[in-house]
């Protein structure tokens, strides 16, 4: 169901806003670095991407040579991807709809991505249950998250709790929880890894940026941002 925009302070202003930030264009680049890693090869891919938001990954991932769709339940967040992915060379399916019904076929898609989104959804489980259905079997999902023991964390349930509608309704998970959300979809992780150690301040991000991935191989503890990869087992129906 289409709705103007369900997080009004992070419509696609917003989201420009950040980006033209000095902490904003620096956190983006370690989260999309990250999230590429753990996508890999594109090529040629059916890549879904859930909660597109302004479309700046689905752009991304179209450069890389991916068949892209990205949905969104924002009207406003799909019209600005839509201008976003306007002139490129291929087009992208970009589409309003809701991670937890899914308008696709059983086993769509190669690649399923999910950034951000699932903190903004109280009940994460049938948004897992419809990604692992369009999946399909040997299918990738990868999912980028705001973890849940960082300084951002605490600093925005500050914000919640001197009465920010917006953190109040946001949710930030555990590696564990992320796990256990991808194992009752029936996805096997690999792999959940940190980033974004630095506190939320541009000074301290371009000094800590260069230990970030570092940081990211020994814990996921003091990570503002949490990226998970899982598999659909090759024999699931
Ligand atoms: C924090 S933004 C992230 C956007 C994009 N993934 C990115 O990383 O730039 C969260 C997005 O999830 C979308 N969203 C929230 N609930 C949704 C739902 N139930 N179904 C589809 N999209 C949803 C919002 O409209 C918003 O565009």
């Amino acid at each position: 169901m289409a709705q103007d925009n369900p997080l009004p302070a992070l419509g696609p202003p917003a989201y420009a806003r950040w980006r033209a930030s000095t902490i904003g264009e620096i956190t983006e680049r370690i989260e999309r670095g990250v999230i590429l890693d753990l996508i890999g090869e594109v090529g040629g891919r059916r890549v879904l991407d859930v909660g597109c938001g302004d479309g700046a990954l689905a752009v991304d991932l179209l450069r890389r040579g991916a068949e892209v769709t990205g949905i969104d339940v924002s009207s406003a967040m799909i019209e600005a991807a839509k201008r976003r992915a306007a002139g490129l060379r291929g087009d992208i399916a970009f589409e309003i709809a809701d991670a937890r019904k899914l308008p696709f076929p059983d086993a769509s898609f190669d690649v399923v991505t999910a950034i951000t989104i699932l903190c903004f959804i109280e009940d994460a489980q049938p948004v897992f249950r419809e990604i692992a259905r369009v999946l399909r079997p040997g299918g990738r999902l990868v999912i980028g998250e705001l973890g849940k023991w960082s300084s951002w964390a605490a600093a925005r349930r500050i914000r919640a709790w001197l009465g920010s509608p917006l953190w109040r309704a946001a949710r930030f998970r555990t590696p564990g929880e992320l796990r256990a959300l991808a194992s009752m979809a029936g996805l096997q992780t690999e792999i959940v890894r940190g980033a974004v150690y630095y506190p939320r301040c541009g000074f301290a991000a371009r000094i800590l940026t260069p230990w970030d991935r570092t940081f990211g191989r020994f814990t996921s503890i003091g990570a503002a941002f949490l990226a998970l990869a899982a598999v659909k087992p090759a024999g699931a129906p």
